[in-house]
């Protein structure tokens, strides 16, 4: 059973960015697969390394869209961003120098983040874009 299941509920209903989140979700599948299967730290940190310099592009994206297209709510949508980026990174640094931080706990703790981000802020965007003629 994968970590993260992707179903329409997650759909908001633009094209390019539901790709966008197919990937991440498979990328999160990736790494918790690699961590079952008890592959080498540097395997993990390499996939944990793309899985993250891919939300980062990601969040770019959405970002760059709201703002093309005049999203009343931008301002906040990037904090919610801003927020998760700073707390991965200090997650990060701390599974970096060993103080205690585990893979599977910055994996859990994104992915617990980007279902509800999903769930809860990206949806609200879709059907604005769709109204600005965005698919
Ligand atoms: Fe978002």
């Amino acid at each position: 059973m994968p970590l993260f299941q992707w179903n329409q509920e997650y759909s908001v209903n633009v094209g390019q960015l539901d790709e966008q989140h197919k990937k991440l979700v498979e990328m999160i599948n990736t790494l918790d697969n690699s961590m079952k299967s008890g592959d080498r730290i540097e395997t993990i940190r390499v996939i944990l390394d793309e899985l993250l310099d891919y939300t980062a592009y990601h969040f770019e994206t959405e970002e760059r869209l709201l703002v093309q297209y005049g999203y009343p709510r931008v301002e906040n949508h990037r904090k919610e961003h801003d927020a998760l980026s700073w707390r991965v990174l200090d997650l990060r640094t701390r599974f970096d120098s060993g103080a205690g931080v585990e893979a599977k706990e910055i994996l859990d703790f994104l992915t617990d983040w980007l279902k509800n981000h999903i769930l809860f802020s990206d949806k609200q965007y879709g059907s604005f874009l769709n109204s600005k003629g965005l698919k």
